[in-house]
């Protein structure tokens, strides 16, 4: 099968509008310390980049999360590869992903993270696709709407591949959308 790649939004937008998200955030939570909840694997590219951008005091713990499904479709059933460190009762959390489909996996991540009754928890992700959204999940902070199109590069995958492309692209399939 032949794979093929339009980009979407080239590496200097991307970091145009993280430095913008990290200054709205510093802003945001100026006075109390953030503790940084990245979705593994896919927010490590996003997060190295927001988190050097953020200007209070914060500290970073991470989530492994998979959901099954086929390469390009979720199925929705979400298992945890990796827990938490640290303890986030008491704490400013702000969970990092990078892109919200669905919303389902979202959806069981916010539901677990309340459940360990932290100070407050918002959401931050790169990459949001209104159209797919089945959940509803208030996000807080967006880096880009994006439409139905399966993407890839900084931080996203194909099988695992393409993670450190630099811009976010659409991926072709034998020259068909996905
Ligand atoms: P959900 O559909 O919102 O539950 O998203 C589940 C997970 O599927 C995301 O956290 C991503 O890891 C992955 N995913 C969803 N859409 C894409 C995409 O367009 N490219 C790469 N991964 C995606
Ligand atoms: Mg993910």
């Amino acid at each position: 099968m032949s794979e093929s790649i339009q980009i979407l939004i080239p590496s200097d937008a991307i970091r145009k509008r993280v430095e913008e998200l990290a200054a709205q955030i510093s802003a945001d939570y100026a006075g109390r310390e953030l503790k940084l909840l990245g979705v593994l694997k896919g927010c490590f590219v996003f997060m190295a980049d927001l988190a050097r951008a953020i200007t209070v005091p914060m500290t970073c713990d991470f989530m492994g999360l998979q959901s099954y499904g086929d390469a390009t479709h979720t199925s929705g059933i979400v298992q945890i590869t990796k827990d938490l460190t640290d303890s986030i009762t008491g704490k400013h959390v702000l969970i990092v992903e990078d892109i919200v489909d669905t919303g389902l996996t979202i959806r069981y991540l916010l539901q677990n993270i309340q459940n360990r009754l932290p100070a407050s928890v918002k959401i931050c992700t790169l990459l949001y696709k209104p159209e797919s959204d089945q959940a509803k999940i208030a996000l807080d902070y967006v880096g880009f709407r994006i439409p139905q199109r399966f993407v890839i590069g900084y931080g996203l995958d194909y099988m695992g591949r393409y993670r450190n492309f630099p811009h976010i692209g659409a991926m072709y399939l034998d020259g068909t959308i996905v």
